[in-house]
Formats: structure tokens, sequence, C-alpha cells
């Protein structure tokens, strides 16, 4: 039997590299110890991660049933409730799956496409020409807006304006590396007062449950069906018949508001910023929508080539998921020769795979041309992960950030004005832009 090789450093200490060196550990133990390895965060099981694209073939190709996933997310349940379909596991989470698929349909997004547009103009129309702001909250505020929009059909009564900002404060709560802790750490998680930063958080998620659970009150004593997310979460049935319950309705809102926005939100400030470094970049991107009739319309903007190329290299360089979720084995399993046990959780690194030269030859460097020379496998190329756990979001993600950067780029002239480095920062369990990208805007056509 083959034996898997790890650091040897505490885990105490690994945990604090993995919130505060999220990446430069991640290259240096690949380095050392090649495309599986062992790490060890205190708190947790052991992780065996994996950056080969024939063992995550493995992995994303096998009988789901193997597997339990939603057990390792425990992380995340503060956030987002029992019922997420991102904790649960076998009958249940195929069950919350099929009833949460058909709004996020290819087809369906084309009615979220003008929407998507809107937003983003009203956004930049609030930032100032020669005022430094940053990327990463404007987008943040877009694509929060562009989510509750899709999920509400409403963002501008004041119950949502009210919304909006516990999202966000509650995001921003556990969004630096040093807060992130928060989630990592159960014993930080004490109220010890609404100052207190746990005590705070639980303030805030009881607000934002108050207004979602009012929400679905009051549709059901209105039995308002309408065309927007919610309207169809509502009524979907599963094969017995039975709808969502209310808590089930709430936990499955939380997790598309947090999982829709805040990866988007910084995928696309990691967009804005390799595109205003590299000036061929820019211009090439520019080409290619000024070529693009003079109507826009969304659905032939997200078909530009370029422009799409551009979206799958920012989410390759620094993939806002480092990692799939884990896959925690429920019977023994083998992958490439070494045997693994029930309880292992094996967990495919989207960000190794994506830095590996054999299959992106100079990794460091932004080279949305790859995408356009070679096609690579749902095993090189993963931002979304794979398999029963696949992202649901993907279609909404793919579209939003092309919409976006498309409307933004073609009417907005802007320059970045970091002084200091942009180095992939943890914001949560998501990899974002230390800094934030800060920009001015210089004109506006
Ligand atoms: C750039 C944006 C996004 C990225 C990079 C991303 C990435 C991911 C990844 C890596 C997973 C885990 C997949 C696996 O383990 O195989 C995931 C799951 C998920 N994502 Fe996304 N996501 C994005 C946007 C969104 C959006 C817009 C939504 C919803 C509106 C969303 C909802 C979800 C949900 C609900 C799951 C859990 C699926 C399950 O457990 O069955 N995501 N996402």
């Amino acid at each position: 039997m083959q034996v898997i090789n790890g650091p040897k450093t505490p885990p105490f200490v690994q945990l604090i590299e993995a919130i505060a060196r999220p990446t430069e550990r991640l290259d240096t133990y690949a380095k050392k110890y090649g495309d599986v390895f062992i790490s060890t965060l205190s708190g947790f099981r052991p992780f065996v991660l994996f950056s080969h694209p024939q063992a995550i073939q493995q992995i994303l190709t096998a009988d789901p049933h193997k597997f339990d996933s939603g057990a390792g997310n425990q992380i995340l349940h503060p956030l987002v409730g029992d019922y997420s379909l991102l904790l649960l596991d076998g009958n249940r989470h195929q069950r919350q799956r099929q009833l949460l698929t058909p709004p996020f349909h290819g087809d369906r997004m084309k009615s979220y496409g003008q929407l998507i547009c809107e937003i983003a103009q009203q956004g930049m129309n609030k930032l100032v020409i020669g005022e430094t702001f940053s990327m990463r909250s404007v987008m943040q505020e877009i694509s929060l807006r562009i989510i509750l929009r899709a999920v509400f059909g409403l963002d501008e009564t004041e119950q949502f304006q009210q919304l909006r900002k516990l999202l966000s404060s509650i995001l921003d709560s556990v969004g630096s590396p040093l807060s992130s802790s928060l989630l990592f750490v159960p014993s930080l998680q004490k109220d010890l007062g609404a100052w207190s930063p746990w005590g705070k958080f639980v303030r805030q998620k009881q607000a934002i449950d108050r207004i979602i659970y009012d929400e679905i009150k009051t549709r059901r004593a209105e039995n308002n069906i309408g065309e927007d997310i919610l309207s169809l979460m509502m009524s979907a049935k599963d094969e017995a018949g039975q709808s969502m319950t209310d808590v089930e309705l709430r936990d499955e809102l939380m997790t598309l508001l947090f999982a829709g926005h805040e990866t988007t939100a910084s995928a696309l400030a990691w967009a804005f910023y390799w595109i205003h470094k590299l000036p061929e970049v820019k211009s090439k991107l520019l080409a290619e929508l000024n070529n693009t009739s003079t109507n826009f319309d969304p659905n032939t903007v997200v078909k530009l080539p370029y422009l799409t190329a551009v979206c799958q290299e920012t989410l390759r360089i620094y993939p806002i998921a480092m990692f799939t979720f884990s896959r925690i084995l429920k019977a023994p399993f083998q992958i490439m020769g070494y045997d693994f046990a029930p309880g292992t959780q094996l967990t495919p690194c989207i960000y190794l795979t994506h830095q590996r030269e054999d299959i992106y030859p100079e990794p460091k460097q932004f080279k949305p041309e790859r995408f356009l020379e070679r096609q690579f496998s749902p095993y090189e190329f993963l931002p979304f992960g794979g398999s029963n756990r696949r992202c649901i979001g993907m279609a909404f993600a793919m579209f939003e950030m092309k919409l976006v950067l498309a409307t933004i780029m073609s009417q907005w002239q802007m320059n970045i004005t970091e002084t200091k480095p942009v180095q992939p920062v943890r914001r949560g369990i998501t990899l974002a832009p230390s800094g934030g990208v800060k920009m001015m805007l210089t004109a506006k056509y």
C-alpha cells in the first residue's frame, strides 16, 4: 500500500496558515509532496488533497452514493441553517437539489439578462469621476442587488434595503482573513452581547430571518406566484407531492443569497483587476465589444469568445473556491493506486489543479488565449466543482460575470490605483483580492 505524505506542521499552525496564507501554503505543499498529500487543520478531520486530473476524474465520476459532502460543510451552518443544500447528503440532498434546480436552468437565464445590465449600470452611475473606489465593494453591491431581484423579484422596498444592508454586513463580519476565524474556530462562537463579534453576527442573522419569514408569510397569505426564484421554489413539489416548508425555504434562500453573490462579486473584482493590469487584455476585450452590434443584446454578448475566455482565465488563476466540497468516503475506495478507508475526506483542490504547469504552462500568468487555443476537460478546469454537487448557480454566475463586465467596460473608463500588490486573501471560505482592487473612474462614454 502506498503511503501519502503531508506537512508535519502542528494542525493549529496549519489552520492559521490556511486562514492567513491560503494559496502560498498550497503552492509550497504541492511542490514538496506532489499530486496527493494530507493536510490536517485543528478542529477538522484530515483532508486528502488531490490536484491530478485523473484522481479528480475518479472522484467526480464515481457513484455519488459512495460519499457524503454536506457533513464536511458544517462550518457554514451558522450562516445557512440545517436544511441548506450545502449541508445535506443522500436522498435529502437529492430532493432539495431537484426542487432548487429549475430556476437555474440555462433557458431561464435569458429572463435575467436585461435586469443584470440595468443593475450594473445603476451601480456604476453612483460613482464619481476622479474618486477612488473599491471594485470589490461596488461588485458586491451590484451582485447582491442582482441576486435579490432574481430571488425575490423586488429590491426597492424599505424591507429589501434593510435586507441588503444586513446581508452585506453579516458577510463582512466574517469577511477578513482575521474575522474568518469566527467560522473556522467554533470556540470563538460565543454570544457575549451585541458588541461582541459573535453576538453581532447572531443578531444580524435574527434580523435577516425575520425579514425572510415575513416575506414567505406574505406570499403564502396572498397566494403570490410570480416569476422569481422564490415563487418557483414555493410552487416546486418533490416526487411525493410535497413542497418546501418555511424553514426549508428560509435556509435555501440564505444559501442562494450567500453562495450567489459573494462568489460572483469576488470573481468580477478579479476580472476587472486583470483587465486593467494588462493593457493587451483590455484592448482585445474592448475591440471585441466594439465589434459587437450597437444593439446591446445580452444573448449575443454572452457568446463572445474573448469575453468568455477572460472570465474562464479569471476563475482559473485564482478560483473563488479553492476546493470542491470534500467527498467523505462511506466505503473503501481506490484512487490512482492509493487505498482509502471509509471516513476519509477526499478533497479535489481546484486551485492546485488550475496551477499545474503541465496543463497550464506559466500558470501564474493571466492568459485568456489558453481557453481559445485548447479545450480543457472538466477535471482540468473545474471552478464550479462537479458531479452531484456541481454549483447550481454556474450558468447564472457565468451569465452575470459576462454581462456585468460587458456593460461596464463598454461605457466606463477607469484605472487601477492600488499601490500595493494585489494578492489572493481569504474572505470567509472564498478567495478574494487583497485591498478590494482600488480603482478610479476617468471617463464615461
Ligand atoms: C463565480 C461564482 C461561483 C463559483 C466560483 C462557485 C463555486 C462553487 C463550487 C466550487 C461549489 C462546490 C461544487 C462541488 O463540490 O463539486 C459550489 C456549490 C454551490 N453553489 Fe456555487 N459558485 C458560484 C456562484 C454561485 C451562484 C451564483 C449560486 C446561486 C445563485 C451558487 C450556489 C451554489 C450552491 C447552492 C451550491 C451547493 C450545491 C450542492 O451542494 O449540491 N453558486 N459553487
